[in-house]
């Protein structure tokens, strides 16, 4: 039996307070991710190095406070394969619009541009969106950056969360996030781990914005 079957059957029987069963998931999350990245990255990265944030705060605490069972990854590079195994056992999807990102993504896999979401994904579908290094990375027009983000209101349940990486820089922000139209459908989300509604890292400028429906 796990940690978090164990600390199920003890609150259970009235022995564990609801605080201390989010913390044994919590740190449970922490471990599965730490332990994950380990057997894939060889690197030493410091603390709030965006990958870190990423992986190692980000995602356990989603996994652990919004329990996912559907979850979108769009944009995938090679590095990131091995989140295939973070996500192992949810449903899984991925998509991004060159063909040859394909292999580095989930079995479930798209090729196609993120503005054409809903051509694929029902409303309300998923629990988390993950949106990492796209904006600005070739989600570059104005009109395209309106339909990606309105897509991703639609197919993002009302228990969900969307996570937006992007790099607060002149020459990675297109259109600048305030003047989005579509973002505005979305309320921000305190991310209590990293004490706001956006996180910049301490590398490249990379940012975290965290909104939900
Ligand atoms: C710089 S890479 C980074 C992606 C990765 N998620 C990360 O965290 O590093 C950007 C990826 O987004 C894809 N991409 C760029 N614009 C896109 C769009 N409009 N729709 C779908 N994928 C796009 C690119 O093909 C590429 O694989």
């Amino acid at each position: 039996m796990g940690i978090v079957e164990k600390m199920a059957t003890r609150f259970a029987k009235g022995s564990v307070d609801n605080r201390s069963i989010q913390a044994a998931r919590d740190a449970y999350y922490r471990r599965l991710a730490r332990n994950v990245v380990a057997r894939h990255v060889a690197a030493e990265r410091s603390a709030y190095e965006d990958r870190n944030v990423l992986e190692q705060i980000i995602i356990p605490f989603i996994l652990s406070r919004f329990e996912p069972e559907t979850v979108l990854d769009i944009g995938r590079e090679p590095s990131e394969a091995f989140y295939n195994e973070i996500f192992e056992d949810r449903e899984l999807w991925t998509l991004d619009w060159d063909a040859q990102r394909a292999r580095f993504g989930a079995p479930d896999h798209i090729t196609d541009s993120a503005a054409n979401l809903t051509n694929h994904f029902a409303e309300d579908y998923f629990d988390f969106v993950l949106m990492n290094g796209v904006f600005g990375w070739g989600l570059n027009d104005r009109d395209a950056i309106e339909r990606a983000f309105a897509a991703v209101h639609v197919i993002l349940n009302p228990r969900g969360i969307f996570v937006l990486g992007w790099n607060d820089t002149p020459d990675l922000v297109p259109v600048p996030l305030d003047q989005v139209q579509s973002l505005k459908r979305f309320t921000p989300y305190h991310f209590e781990p990293l004490g706001g509604t956006s996180f910049l890292c301490d590398t490249c400028r990379h940012t975290y914005s965290f909104y939900v429906k």
